[in-house]
């Protein structure tokens, strides 16, 4: 790069910075917001909720219902958030559950280094290894990652929360658990995801026994409106309240999941599940303006990919354009693109590899990469030096598994989870006498270098599978700070675009001011770097803005890009909830 241009490109950075650094926080604009998702009043009315004392917002009505009951017996918001673990498993069986894993962020002002991070991300079994996925010639067997029993990581989720709960809750595991338990005997409504999702899955869950008792009984899917009893999953929840952490991972249900496993033909030990491993990690933190967001950290790629997001934007936005001028669409875009190549080179499991987050999301970095944008020009996937140029790459699928909660209460106390069991119904199998869904998290593995998951996200040599090792995620919970205390807690399924999701919600509320509720529900889009193209909501850019950014040279897609943001602020003294109108959760707040 030229000097000169190299040195408004520096001036550009650092003005951006420095208007960060010392702008007030933006107050809601007044200025009409166009595309939003729905601002009709009624939908508005159904899932955003203001009050001052806490907020939450979660994928369900029966998860935001039991975190509810344990403010009312006098729990924190950790007892909230565990209830609404368990709540939330019974409820989303085709996202998330027991059988799988996920990522919290948690705080509270006692924690005098900030936000804790638990990692309980699924981890590969012992006999795992680079080339589980290939056939004899090195082709990746198609499937073998996302349907039985070789696509099942260890799960993690029980033994996080139950950790989790036991450092931070003030109830009895349960009471916390009652409400799940409760959920899961006397039966829970079939709604419209649900059953779709039943639908979707119905060949593969027919292949194994319990999965068609309990969701195709008599070989028939589940309907809307019919009732779903899970009595098995109640047992394993009832030995989990009695036992914690031993009740699953040991006992009879730890046996029956190794012995179901080894008769499926690639045994999930004993020893693998008693061996599972909660980590606590530092989340990463970034500074940005009035605010420090934290978010995840690896293995998942959500917390730095949102940092070098924001970064690389900020200083190129003019927000008083507002958030859907093509200009300002094309610099998010890019910034998005540069940050899933990263992605692929340098994101793992950091007990692995190493992952150099410091220098990713430093500023010197990000003033590199922000100078790489082109204003004028969309750059091609294939501009990016470094790659062989001959990947074959298959398009994201449609796929809003995963679930997130969110809740935040007036003095200062915070839970952000992303949990899952990564596609619908994970892998398909329920093993039998437990009802625990098993997840398909092995396909966030790189099942071959260079091979696209069931998100279309690129894998890299530092994501090959091992024993023992976690896949790379994009789950992104996210906590904003502002005079330390948080102010926004957020997160969204949706695999690789939740992390995009994220920083423009992110980005909405704090960089172009409109408030919760339009942020969450604003028209959204994606850029992945691979495949090479700029995904928008169905309802797409309306025909000049859509003309403005193909001539910038961006290939312009119209999809489902199934986020569902669970967000609650802190606005001055009121809290506000919002579950995103896309899907069909619930938020309270009093
Ligand atoms: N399974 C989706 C993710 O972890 O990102």
């Amino acid at each position: 790069m030229k000097l000169q241009k190299k040195l408004i490109f520096c001036l550009v950075f650092i003005l951006g910075l420095y208007s960060c650094t010392t702008s007030r926080p933006p107050s809601p604009t007044t200025q009409a917001v166009p595309w939003i998702f729905s601002a009709e009043p009624s939908l508005r009315g159904k899932v955003e909720r203001s009050g001052q004392k806490y907020g939450i917002a979660t994928q369900g009505s029966g998860a935001t219902q039991a975190a509810r009951k344990m403010f009312e017996l006098g729990g924190n918001a950790a007892d909230a958030a565990t209830a609404a673990t368990f709540a939330i498993s019974v409820e989303r069986p085709q996202s998330t559950g027991l059988g799988g894993g996920g990522f919290l962020l948690y705080y509270h002002p006692s924690l005098k280094n900030g936000p804790v991070a638990f990692d309980f991300r699924e981890m590969a079994p012992a006999r795992s290894h680079e080339k589980m996925f290939l056939d004899a010639k090195g082709e990746v067997v198609p499937d073998k990652s996302l349907v039985g029993i070789h696509a099942v990581g260890v799960p993690g989720l029980v033994s996080g929360i139950v950790k989790f709960h036991r450092r931070f809750g003030n109830l009895p595991l349960a009471v916390v658990i009652a409400p799940a338990i409760a959920m899961a005997e006397e039966g829970i409504m079939v709604y419209p995801e649900l059953a779709e999702a039943i639908e979707e899955e119905a060949e593969h869950l027919l292949m194994f026994p319990a999965s068609k008792e309990i969701f195709l009984p008599g070989g028939i899917g589940l309907k809307v409106g019919q009732l779903l009893k899970q009595r098995d999953l109640a047992m394993t929840l009832r030995a989990i309240s009695a036992k914690g952490e031993a009740g699953f991972y040991s006992g009879s249900v730890g046996h029956k999941i190794a012995a179901y496993s080894k008769k499926l033909g690639w045994p999930i030990t004993l020893d693998d599940l008693r061996r599972y491993l909660v980590k606590e990690r530092t989340p990463v933190s970034t500074r940005f303006g009035d605010y420090t967001l934290y978010s995840m950290a690896p293995p998942s790629s959500g917390g730095t990919h949102i940092a070098q997001i924001i970064g690389m934007s900020h200083g190129l936005l003019r927000p008083e354009k507002g958030p859907m001028w093509e200009q300002n669409i094309h610099v998010v875009a890019s910034a998005m693109q540069t940050a899933f190549f990263d992605r692929a080179r340098y994101l793992g499991d950091p007990d692995f590899v190493k992952v150099p987050v410091a220098t990713l999301i430093g500023p010197k970095y990000l003033q590199d990469l922000q100078g790489r944008i082109k204003l004028d020009k969309a750059r091609k996937g294939d501009d990016f030096a470094g790659w062989p140029d001959a990947f074959h790459f298959e398009g994201p699928k449609e796929s809003d598994q995963t679930t997130h909660f969110s809740i935040l209460t007036k003095d200062g106390e915070a839970v952000v989870s992303t949990q899952t069991i990564n596609g619908h119904f994970g892998s398909a199998i329920v093993v039998p006498g437990t009802g625990v869904v098993l997840n398909n998290e092995m396909d966030d593995f790189a099942t071959k270098v260079g091979a696209s998951n069931l998100f279309g996200a690129i894998g890299g040599e530092n994501n090959l599978p091992e024993a023992k090792k976690r896949p790379l995620s994009s789950m992104s919970p996210t906590l904003v700070f502002k005079n330390s205390l948080p102010v926004l807690a957020l997160g969204t399924p949706s695999g690789t675009r939740i992390l995009t999701c994220v920083a423009q919600t992110v980005i909405n509320r704090l960089i172009y001011g409109l408030d919760l509720y339009d942020s969450v529900a604003l028209l959204r889009y994606h850029q992945q770097w691979m495949p090479d193209k700029l995904f928008v909501e169905e309802r797409g850019f309306p025909k000049n803005q859509h003309e403005a950014l193909t001539a910038l040279g961006h290939v312009i897609e119209t999809k489902d890009i199934g986020c569902r943001i669970q967000a609650v602020e802190l606005n001055e003294k009121k809290i506000n909830a919002v579950s995103d109108p896309r899907g069909e959760g619930s938020s309270y707040a009093l």
